[in-house]
């Protein structure tokens, strides 16, 4: 079974990835996570305000009322802020990229286009084979304009590619108002992969504290529709590689992205809820799956049931929202209340 892949021009053994995480913090899970079977690793990410607070700049971020870097150190409240801490991930990208024979992907995290971007450089330096850009950015200022949010992945992306020659990737959020078109803008400009999707910071609330509470979640198998449809979109009709990236516990969910269309799929909460021995699982079902029904290679599903392969490309429109509110048949889906005509 060949289930070789292509992404950001790497070739990868197979497409199950380990996707940014704490499990790569250190050198010792690097390692675990290339010995449980990862087929490429990206790197916990770097971020701009830990970049920052090694440079005097950030004060003045802080004093020019650029909300969003106070609210992000909200965000990561386990931000180790010691001033050597963009050293030590050089290092340590270095160090990973010796002991390792798969890629290793460096990640950046951050929201503006200048005084951290020469970061990216220092990370192919340290001898990463491509960089994941995470632009988590949260436009909580209301008077800020649709064009300037967009104008911000741009910016990063072409001051990161005018700074480095190894591929780019860019995790992107779902909420832009056109997401396929900010997808294809970005293929023009230059991005070698688009990661689809980030998954955004949500917080709840503590009924009993009366508190925000920001804790970071797993995520479930469920939350593959999201991505699967825009991947299914996009197939074919971008050159950037596609990744997906979220709900993937099982191999039924690679399967499905690759069905839509994806080049690999990346993993985090099921490795993080299962341990990196998990990646084996994923990477032997998948074989499984794919010999049950006679395919020899990733290019006999890939992209099968997009948008543009589909035998019925209105399942991914409108029409088909409506055609399903109109048959929703609330016993099948779980409910037990039937309305009497
Ligand atoms: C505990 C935890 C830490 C994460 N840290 C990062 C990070 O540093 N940078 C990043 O880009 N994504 C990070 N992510 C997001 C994951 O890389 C991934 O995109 C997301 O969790 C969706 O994939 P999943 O459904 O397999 O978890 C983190 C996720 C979890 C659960």
């Amino acid at each position: 079974m060949d289930l070789s892949t292509r992404y950001l021009g790497l070739t990868l053994k197979h497409p199950v990835i380990a996707s940014s995480s704490p499990l790569s913090e250190t050198l010792e899970g690097i390692k675990l996570l290339e010995d449980s079977g990862a087929s490429a690793v990206v790197m916990f990410s770097l971020f701009e305000e830990q970049i920052r607070y090694e440079n005097e700049a950030f004060d003045y971020l802080l004093d020019s009322g650029c909300d969003s870097f106070a609210e992000s150190l909200n965000y990561f409240p386990h931000i180790d802020r010691s001033p050597k801490e963009p050293d030590h991930y050089l290092k340590l990208v270095s160090k990973a990229v010796e002991a390792t024979d798969i890629p290793i992907i460096g990640s950046l995290n951050g929201v503006t286009s200048e005084g951290w971007i020469d970061y990216a450089r220092q990370i192919q330096d340290a001898g990463a084979h491509a960089l994941e850009l995470n632009i988590f950015f949260i436009p909580t200022d209301i008077d800020m304009l649709p064009s300037d949010v967009e104008q911000r992945y741009f910016d990063i992306l072409q001051a990161v590619k005018s700074s480095v020659s190894i591929p780019v990737a860019i995790k992107l959020s779902p909420f832009f108002s056109s997401i396929g078109n900010m997808a294809k803008r970005l293929d023009e400009a230059g991005a070698d992969g688009l990661v689809l999707f980030n998954r955004f910071y949500q917080p709840d609330i503590d009924l009993d504290r009366l508190q925000v509470d920001s804790r970071a979640s797993l995520s479930t198998p469920e939350e593959i529709r999201l991505p699967l449809l825009w991947i299914a979109v996009l197939y074919g009709r971008i050159e950037a590689s596609l990744a997906a990236s979220r709900g993937v516990h099982s191999a039924k969910e690679i399967v499905k992205y690759l069905l839509a269309g994806a080049d690999v799929v990346t993993v985090a909460s099921a490795l993080m809820k299962h341990g990196p021995q998990h990646l084996q699982t994923l990477v032997n079902d998948l074989e499984q799956w794919l010999s049950a029904r006679n395919y020899h290679s990733l290019d006999e599903v890939r992209g099968v049931m997009s948008r543009l392969n589909a035998t019925n490309p209105e399942a991914f429109e409108r029409v088909n929202y409506i055609k399903i509110l109109e048959s929703f048949d609330n016993t099948l889906a779980g409910g037990n209340y039937a309305a009497t005509p």
